[in-house]
């Protein structure tokens, strides 16, 4: 069954001056997955090992459905063993000395399962991640995939509460990890776990979340559903470390609705979203990424600019283009390459994919 997860204000000091987890709150509805994003350090493995028992918190609460996992004031600790929840690690931890099957049975005998709902439960766990036809096969002759396909059926084979997934994918190829994310997201749904899965890439995030939560030096930034998160960033940090690498300053010279007129030093006049509410002829901090940017034939574009770089990728290219006073990236789908360095292009930003933030305020 899959249950709610609620993290109250939790917190943890390893030392004095060491604060892992700041004040972190977000739910996790039932049957959700939700993604823990944020760069090397932030603490994210130590909120998930908060949620699984492995780290006692020094501040808040942790709740699941109706059971109290912690509560930092008045020393409640429920042991890992009795959370009847799963995690799954970056190195697999498959014993390459069992079969498939075995591996996936282990922690069942462990359980004390009777032999019948063993069996049963195992075969349904490998046909959940489709490895049922290599029920026998040696542990140890598997790819890098199939053991992460594994250890995924071995922790759902006792059907617990709630998956925490720690950075599971980091050791397989690109490519692999592509086709796989697909896979687990889909294989997560179908068995209805609630879900807790912690990342650097945002790419991955996309792809699996229903929610995602950005962490930065131990505080949680933003938790919203995957779309919104993408599509509105509430603070600078959270637009950057979602994709958004074109940053520039401009004031703003119109406001209406939702929207705002901005123009940098040099005259480069765009529209962007608010985000925060802004004043007339107040300096905004503007975000956006190189996928909202649209380069055009001069004639007839509002915005103009010139390619100073290109950078070819195959299915993609980047330009970097000079507007006004800023320097920004622009990617243009497809084989061919339409522009070369010293061109001069109209430039046309999607108000929507870009935000305006204070600049006083925002980091
Ligand atoms: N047992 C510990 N004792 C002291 N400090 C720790 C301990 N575990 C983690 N930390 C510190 O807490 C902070 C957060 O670490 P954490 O492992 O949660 O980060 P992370 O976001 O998972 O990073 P990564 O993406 O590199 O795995 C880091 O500064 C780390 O050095
Ligand atoms: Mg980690």
């Amino acid at each position: 069954m899959s249950l709610d997860l609620t993290v109250e204000k939790v917190g943890k000091v390893f030392a004095p001056a060491a604060r892992a987890v700041d004040a972190v709150s977000f739910t996790v509805p039932a049957g959700d997955i939700a993604v823990l994003l944020g760069p090397s350090g932030c603490g994210k493995t130590t909120m998930l090992r908060m949620v699984a028992g492995l780290e006692t918190p020094t501040e808040g609460t942790i709740i699941c459905g109706a059971r109290i996992f912690s509560r930092a004031g008045d020393e409640v600790f429920m042991p890992p063993q009795h959370r009847n929840l799963a995690m799954v690690f970056q190195s697999y931890a498959i014993w390459p000395h069992m079969s498939v099957a075995q591996n996936v049975e282990y922690p069942l005998k462990q359980r004390g399962l009777s032999r019948a709902e063993r069996r049963e439960k195992v075969e349904q766990a490998l046909k959940l991640v489709g490895l049922e036809k290599l029920a026998d096969r040696a542990s140890s002759a598997l790819s890098g995939g199939q053991m992460q396909r594994v250890a995924l059926a071995r922790s759902m084979a006792y059907s617990p509460d709630l998956l925490l997934l720690d950075e599971p994918m980091s050791n397989l190829d690109p490519e692999l990890r592509g086709r796989l994310r697909t896979d687990l997201r889909q294989i997560i749904k179908q068995a209805g776990l609630t879900a807790l899965y912690v990342t650097h890439d945002q790419e991955e995030a996309a792809a699996l979340a229903d929610r995602i939560g950005v962490m930065s030096a131990g505080k949680l930034l933003q938790f919203s559903p995957t779309e919104e998160l993408f599509g509105r960033p509430l603070v600078p940090a959270v637009a950057r470390f979602t994709g958004a690498s074109n940053e520039m300053h401009a004031m703003v010279i119109d406001r209406s609705g939702a929207f705002a007129t901005v123009r940098d030093e040099a005259g480069f006049q765009m529209r962007v979203t608010a985000v925060d509410d802004l004043k007339l002829r107040e300096t905004a901090h503007i975000l956006f990424r190189p996928e909202n940017v649209r380069l055009s034939p001069v004639e007839g574009a509002d915005g103009r600019g010139r390619v100073v770089e290109r950078q070819y990728l195959g299915g993609q290219a980047v330009y970097g283009v000079e507007i006004g006073g800023a320097r920004i990236e622009a990617t243009d789908l497809g084989t061919t390459t339409r522009w070369k360095v010293g061109d001069e292009v109209g430039v046309k930003i999607d108000p929507n994919g870009a935000w305006a933030y204070r600049a006083e305020i925002s980091a």
